[in-house]
C-alpha cells in the first residue's frame, strides 16, 4: 500500500537529508523506520504524507502518486507527527466533531468513532476539558484517535510513543498491533529499540538519510554479526555515519 522508489530530499543544495530510499509496506504489516536524531525519518514521512515533495524519486500510496494525487491520498492516510499541535482552546469533543466534518463523515459515524476512541483511551472524562489543561499522554492519545477518525487503510505515525509513560505507551503500541493485524498498512518511526522490537514486522535502519539495513530483527542482527540489536545498530552507525 506504500511504495517508496528511490526517493531523495534536499533542503539545501548540497546534502540529501533523505538519500535514495526505497521500500514497500504491505497491508497487514507494521514497518518501522529506526534511526538517530536527524536521520531523515520525519522528512521521509512528510513526503509519504504528501506534505513535502521529493527532490527525486516517487512515492505511491494505495496506488496513487504522492505529488499528483495528494488530495485523494489524504482520505486514505492517518498521519501523526510531533510537529502538529492541537488547538489549546478547543476540547476533545469539539475536535472530534471538527475533524469529522473535515473528512465529511456522517454525524452518526463521528459519534460512533468518538465513542470507540473515548472508551479505548479513557478520554471520556476529559471530553469537555480544554486541551491546554490535559496531560501530555492524554493529548497524544487524542491526536492519535483524531488522526484515525476516518479509519484510513494507511497509518503513518512519526514517533507515536514519544514522551509517553510506559502505561500510555503500551496502550498505543497495543492499538497499533491490532490495526496492523486487521488490514492496515502501518509505517512508524522511532529511535526507541524496545518499540521497534515489540511492534514491527520489518525494520529499516536509517542513518544520515540512507537505509543501511532492512529486515526483521534477527536478520539485521545476523547481517552485522553482532549479538544484540543495540550492538548491531551501533556497528551500522559507526560504519555509515558521515563525519
Ligand atoms: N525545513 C528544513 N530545512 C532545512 N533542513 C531541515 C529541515 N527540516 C529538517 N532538516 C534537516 O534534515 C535532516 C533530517 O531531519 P529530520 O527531522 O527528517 O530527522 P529525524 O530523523 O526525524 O530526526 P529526529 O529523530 O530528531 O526527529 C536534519 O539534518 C535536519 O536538520
Ligand atoms: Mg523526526
Amino acid at each position: 500500500m506504500i511504495e517508496v522508489n528511490h526517493v531523495s530530499k534536499q533542503y539545501r543544495r548540497d546534502i540529501n537529508v533523505v538519500d535514495d530510499v526505497s521500500f514497500t509496506v504491505e497491508k497487514n504489516r507494521i514497518f518501522g523506520l529506526l534511526g538517530p536524531n536527524g536521520a531523515g525519518k520525519t522528512t521521509l514521512m512528510q513526503m509519504i504524507s504528501t506534505l513535502l515533495r521529493p527532490s527525486a524519486g516517487s512515492i505511491s500510496v494505495c496506488g496513487m502518486d504522492s505529488v499528483r494525487d495528494a488530495r485523494a491520498i489524504h482520505g486514505k492516510i492517518g498521519f501523526l507527527t510531533s510537529e502538529v499541535r492541537l488547538d489549546p482552546f478547543s476540547t476533545p469533543d469539539k475536535l472530534f466533531d471538527f475533524f469529522g466534518k473535515l473528512y465529511q463523515l456522517e454525524p452518526s459515524r463521528v459519534s460512533m468513532r468518538k465513542e470507540e476512541s473515548f472508551d479505548r483511551f479513557g478520554i471520556g472524562p476529559f471530553a469537555d476539558k480544554k486541551i491546554a489543561e490535559l496531560s501530555t499522554g492524554m493529548k497524544q492519545k487524542i491526536s492519535i484517535a483524531i488522526s484515525l477518525i476516518h479509519d484510513p487503510p494507511v497509518i503513518i505515525f512519526d514517533e507515536p510513543t514519544n514522551g509517553l509513560d510506559i502505561l500510555t505507551a503500551f496502550q498505543v503500541t497495543e492499538y497499533l498491533t491490532e490495526l496492523g493485524k486487521n488490514g492496515h498498512a502501518v509505517l512508524l518511526s522511532t529511535h526507541i529499540f524496545s518499540v521497534a522490537e515489540a511492534l514491527c514486522d520489518e525494520i529499516a535502519v536509517m542513518i544520515d538519510g540512507k537505509i543501511v539495513a532492512e529486515g526483521d530483527i534477527a536478520g539485521i542482527i545476523s547481517g552485522t554479526g553482532e549479538r544484540s540489536f543495540e550492538k548491531s545498530f551501533l556497528s551500522l552507525y559507526k560504519k555509515h555515519h558521515r563525519e
